[in-house]
């Protein structure tokens, strides 16, 4: 069985960023021992140098393996530079878990709220896909924005701006998670054989209603694929429930 954590948009350096949410959430990660964390970017409100150095180290505090994408607030202010000096580089693969390979993408652009992917990014995708279909892998993809619109988020209008063409290699490809964040509202679409997986913020209060701040949780193991909320008020609820058909 594979465990994995999905964090999301801790916004460091807004007025609505609360540490305490945030050292609460890193102590119930470290206690629940993920095999890896996916933070899926808005690590900072600005991208300002000095909100980048915060947020690397609430990350260093993070005992599992990470996978960090950036998101459209982390690329504010030349802050997709402070990324890749304090961070890590804006995308790339993981493929040390067992028979998994995550792939992280960059959909960000400088000063903008909008995401593109782009051809090079997609083209990179579709060859780590297939080299995992090669090996029998499952395949995880993580990226800031939402491909498919989310519910609850009001009129459309920070999708990705290539997302047809996003979403046609990934159901064409046939990857098994697809997880994001950017709205703050946790849920998951099925596609095909494709779980796309939004997760709340874990450290602010950019929600919704009374919606309490979150993380998601993933389980695959060789029946199943679960995915569960983990709210800051201790209650855990699933978000899908769905066969592995890979295994
Ligand atoms: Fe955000
Ligand atoms: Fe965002």
């Amino acid at each position: 069985m594979v465990f994995i954590v999905h964090i999301s948009d801790f916004h460091v350096g807004s007025i609505s960023f609360q540490e305490d949410l945030l050292l609460q959430s890193v102590d119930i990660i470290n206690d629940l021992a993920p095999d890896v964390t996916i933070m899926t970017g808005d690590l900072t409100e600005n991208g300002y140098y000095i909100e980048m150095e915060q947020a690397a180290k609430y990350l260093e505090m993070i005992k599992s393996p990470l996978m960090v994408v950036p998101g459209n607030h982390d690329a504010r202010h030349v802050g997709d530079q402070c990324f890749r000096e304090l961070i890590r580089d804006r995308y790339g693969c993981l493929q040390n878990l067992d028979g998994i390979k995550i792939m992280g993408l960059d959909s960000s652009e400088p000063d903008l709220n909008y995401g593109k992917v782009g051809r090079a990014q997609q083209a990179w995708m579709e060859n780590q896909l297939d080299d995992a279909s090669s090996k029998d892998m499952q395949t995880i993809i993580a990226l800031h924005h939402h491909i498919i619109p989310v519910p609850r988020t009001g009129r459309e209008r920070n999708v990705l701006s290539d997302a047809g063409d996003i979403l046609y290699s990934i159901i064409k490809k046939d990857a098994d998670i697809v997880l994001s964040g950017h709205k703050h509202v946790p849920h998951v679409w099925m596609v095909q054989n494709t779980a796309f997986s939004t997760a709340g913020t874990v450290s602010s209060l950019k929600l919704r209603g009374k919606d309490p701040a979150s993380f998601n949780t993933v389980n695959i193991d060789d029946d199943n694929i679960e995915i569960f909320l983990n709210t800051a008020d201790g209650k855990t609820s699933c978000l899908a429930n769905y066969e592995n058909v890979r295994r």
